[in-house]
Parts: C-alpha cells; sequence; structure tokens
C-alpha cells in the first residue's frame, strides 16, 4: 500500500533521515518508534507532502507522492494527526467533526461515518456542542481521531497518539485504535516509547539518528530484549 525507499530529508544542513525504506501494507498497524530527535516526525511530515525529500522514492498503491501537495496526498487517502493533535480549540466538538468530512462528496455516507464515530468516542457525542478547547487531552486526542477518520482515509497516520495522556486514556485510546484495524483501517504510528504498541502492531520499525536500526513483528522484536537494544543504542542488562 505505502512504500517509502531510501528517504532523504532534513532541515537545511541537518539530515534528519538518512535513506529510510519502509513499507506499509493494507490491513497493517505499522509503527515507528525511537528516541527524541530520531526522525519519527520528519518521516510522517515528509510521507505527508509537509516537507519535500530531497532523496528517495514514496509510492501509495503503485502512485508517486513524492512532489506533490499536502492536499492531493490527503486526497489520495493518507490523513495525519500531527504531534500536538492540532484541532480547532475555540470550534465546537460538532464543527472540528464537519472539518472532517469537508473533502467528502458521499455525504450519506459520511452522516453514516459521523454516526460511526459518536458510537466510537461517546464522550464526543456528549460534548458535541461545546467548545472543543475545553476538552480534556484525551478527549481531545479522540476528537482528532474522529475527525482524520470522517475524511475516510485509506491509511491513517498518527504522530505519538499517547503524548501528554494520563496511562488510563492511553488504554482508552488504543483501544479504540485497535478497534478501528479491526474494521479495516489500516495504521503508521509513530511512538516514542514502545510500552503500549505490542498488543496492536503487527510490525515495528526502530528509528535512531534517521536510520532505520531494526524492523520486525513484536514477536521478532521482543526476543533477546532487542528491541531495547536498538531503542537505546545498548543492551540495559549489559550497562
Ligand atoms: N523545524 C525544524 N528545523 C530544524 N531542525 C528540525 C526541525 N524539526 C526537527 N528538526 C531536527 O530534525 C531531527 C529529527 O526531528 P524529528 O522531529 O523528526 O524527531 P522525532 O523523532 O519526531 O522526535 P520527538 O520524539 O522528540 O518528537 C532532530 O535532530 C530535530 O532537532
Ligand atoms: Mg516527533
Amino acid at each position: 500500500m505505502l512504500e517509502a525507499r531510501q528517504l532523504v530529508a532534513g532541515y537545511g544542513r541537518l539530515t534528519a533521515l538518512r535513506g529510510i525504506d519502509i513499507t506499509v501494507g493494507a490491513g497493517e498497524a505499522v509503527f515507528v518508534v525511537g528516541p527524541n530527535g530520531a526522525g519519527k516526525s520528519t518521516l510522517l511530515k515528509t510521507i505527508s507532502g509537509l516537507m519535500a525529500p530531497s532523496r528517495g522514492q514514496i509510492t501509495f498503491n503503485g502512485k508517486n507522492l513524492r512532489g506533490k501537495t499536502p492536499e492531493q496526498i490527503c486526497r489520495s487517502g493518507l490523513a495525519l494527526i500531527p504531534e500536538g493533535r492540532h484541532i480547532f480549540k475555540t470550534l465546537s466538538v460538532a464543527e472540528n467533526l464537519r472539518i472532517g468530512s469537508l473533502i467528502r462528496k458521499d455525504k450519506a455516507a459520511a452522516q453514516s461515518d459521523l454516526e460511526m464515530v459518536l458510537e466510537t468516542f461517546p464522550i464526543l457525542r456528549e460534548r458535541y456542542k461545546g467548545i472543543a478547547g475545553y476538552l480534556s487531552g484525551g478527549e481531545q486526542q479522540q476528537l482528532a481521531i474522529a475527525r482524520a477518520i470522517l475524511q475516510r482515509p485509506a491509511l491513517l497516520m498518527i504522530d505519538e497518539p499517547s503524548l501528554g495522556l494520563a496511562p488510563l486514556v492511553v488504554d482508552q485510546v488504543y483501544d479504540s485504535l485497535k478497534r478501528l484495524n479491526q474494521s479495516g483501517l489500516t495504521l503508521l504510528i509513530v511512538e516514542q516509547s514502545t510500552g503500549r504498541i505490542m498488543n496492536l502492531a503487527s510490525r515495528i520499525y526502530v528509528l535512531r539518528n534517521g536510520n532505520v536500526v531494526l524492523q520486525g513483528t513484536p514477536a521478532d522484536l521482543a526476543e533477546d530484549g532487542k528491541l531495547d537494544t536498538a531503542y537505546f543504542g545498548f543492551s540495559p542488562d549489559a550497562a
């Protein structure tokens, strides 16, 4: 479905991605994990067209994405929830959700999807007319996910869905991501920590200093503390 090959990108003289290969198959939940500054957000920004790579290819269902505008990429079925969520805080929950379905022409299906996300995230129905900025952090994350789902993306990318959330709320967000994935939504998710992801991930990439240092299924990576070694660059047991 999504394929990035030898992706190089950076900011001026700083190279943040040093030749990344990553694939996401239809129906998968693929995770990219790594410490601060690894290049995770840069990777999602580059895939979604917010940043231009200096080298490499990105294809989505066989079509080239490189050089396309973020809007073209969004219309081709990729949605990004950026770091920090970016909901419209002064608008109501309802208005935020309406923005999600703006690009859709199938208004009847959009209406039934709205019903579906309100089922999935009951708090949004409860606060439907309320101002989005008054929602708690976890509720805002649910709103951001709901809004992105209303675009009916083929692939949903999320930059650190658990950032700033209490552990219980992270569980709730992950439960809903799991249900969405089981209902067929393909996910590409960036996280700093690996704690919550094992149960949802089909495959995991570990990113450090702009390189993929390890990849595999959760079962592959759980073996012999491989994941910790790749993540930290040394084995915590040996330290
Ligand atoms: N707007 C920017 N201008 C200059 N350098 C940047 C910019 N954004 C990121 N960088 C640098 O690019 C590198 C990769 O950053 P990136 O934001 O992709 O990391 P990350 O893996 O998302 O980290 P975090 O877990 O802290 O969000 C870092 O060295 C960072 O300092
Ligand atoms: Mg980041």
